[in-house]
């Protein structure tokens, strides 16, 4: 934790006590005859209802305490919804000026959110460039104002190590409370701190868990390189492998379905009371795959059921208007309809005293 020295880093702190710290939700499901356990971190939980809080606060921390933030200095970051409502929501509450810039098809909750926060909102068209074109906006406004400070959340460091030294740590310690050593991890890659985090935490701690990045099966940027096609899990794969991901670190990319994804996501919300966004079924899914990978391996070496981990990055309430609220048809190769969810325990939070 940095230094404590003005007013706003106070604040900042204060605020910090209502992130991170998530309980685990262990999900005992059944599949193709295997019955298994994802972990996941409820990161729903944090402030603004969102992984992102972690990120937004460590970048404020590490930039206050660098002296590269000021009081009074205007943030400006584009973002596909959940780190401008963490932005907004820090930022204004330290007296910043915020603007987000963001693509026009996110969800009218996320910009309503945004509004309600204290945010100035900057839309960018598709023709106007997009996820890219919003970046290339923040740089307009930092060059055309004094006092702006760019998070950068694609390329800072600090995003990458809010989960290394947060959330990685946190469900070491839950899983180890249960006799419980994490065999692999998997999360969504937006701008990849989460995954790079993890990856990087166990890269000294336990350099055989494995980690895997996931990604839109109709939009696989991370296996191409490029934008290819659209999809509807919000949150991740934005047109670009964002410069904070180094896939060669990783044990690779798993591909998951959106339309899977918001079935899963109605799933767990129907069933065992998650409500949970789209990038939450996701991973749910991926972590299953994952687990499915490693059972073979496991089985072979006669120990235990593989312990895959995952993270639920935001709750069900953005997306009212989206897809996951209607009725989403079942596809070939889905997995979703194969998986039975039997039960629900909770892995109390790590900091038992906060
Ligand atoms: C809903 C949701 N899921 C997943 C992610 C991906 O997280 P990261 O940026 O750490 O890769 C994000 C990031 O914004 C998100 O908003």
């Amino acid at each position: 934790m940095p230094k404590i020295a003005c007013p706003a880093q106070r604040r900042l702190r204060a605020l910090g006590e209502a992130i991170g710290n998530t309980p685990i939700f262990a999900i005992t499901y059944r599949f193709r005859e295997r019955v298994s356990t994802v972990y996941a971190k409820a990161e729903h939980l944090n402030l603004t209802g969102s992984i992102k809080d972690r990120m937004a606060l460590h970048v404020l921390q590490t930039a206050y305490a660098a002296g590269l933030l000021h009081e009074g200095d205007t943030l400006a970051e584009a973002t596909s919804g959940n780190a401008g409502i963490a932005f907004a929501a820090l930022g204004r509450a330290l007296g910043h000026r915020v603007s987000v810039c963001m693509p026009d098809w996110m969800s009218g909750e996320r910009r309503a959110l945004l509004a309600s926060y204290g945010a100035e909102i900057c839309l960018v068209s598709r023709e106007e460039g997009g996820f890219l074109g919003s970046i290339r906006r923040t740089q307009e406004i930092a060059a055309a104002e004094h006092g702006v400070f760019l998070p950068r959340q694609f390329e800072n460091a600090a995003n990458v190590d809010a989960h290394r030294l947060g959330t990685a740590p946190e469900l070491v310690v839950q899983l180890a409370r249960r006799g419980l050593a994490l065999d692999a991890f998997v999360a969504g890659v937006g701008t990849g701190g989460t995954v790079m985090g993890f990856s990087r935490a166990f890269e000294v701690s336990s350099p055989k868990t494995r980690v895997w990045a996931v990604e839109p099966k109709e939009s696989p940027t991370l296996t191409t390189g490029y934008k290819v096609g659209t999809h509807r899990i919000q949150g991740i794969s934005d047109e670009f492998i964002p410069a904070i991901v180094q896939l060669g670190e990783l044990s690779g990319v798993l591909a998951v379905s959106d339309g899977d994804s918001i079935l899963m996501a109605r799933k767990l919300a129907a069933t065992l009371g998650l409500g949970l966004g789209i990038s939450s079924g996701c991973n749910f899914l991926a972590a299953v795959m994952a687990g499915e990978k490693l059972a073979g391996e496991k089985l072979a070496a006669g120990t235990h059921a593989p312990v895959v981990a995952t993270v639920f990055p935001d709750c069900n309430k953005k997306y009212l208007s989206t897809a996951l609220f209607n009725e989403e048809p079942v596809r070939h190769g889905y997995l979703t309809p194969e998986i039975e969810l039997l039960e629900l325990d909770l892995l109390p939070r790590p900091n038992l005293d906060s």
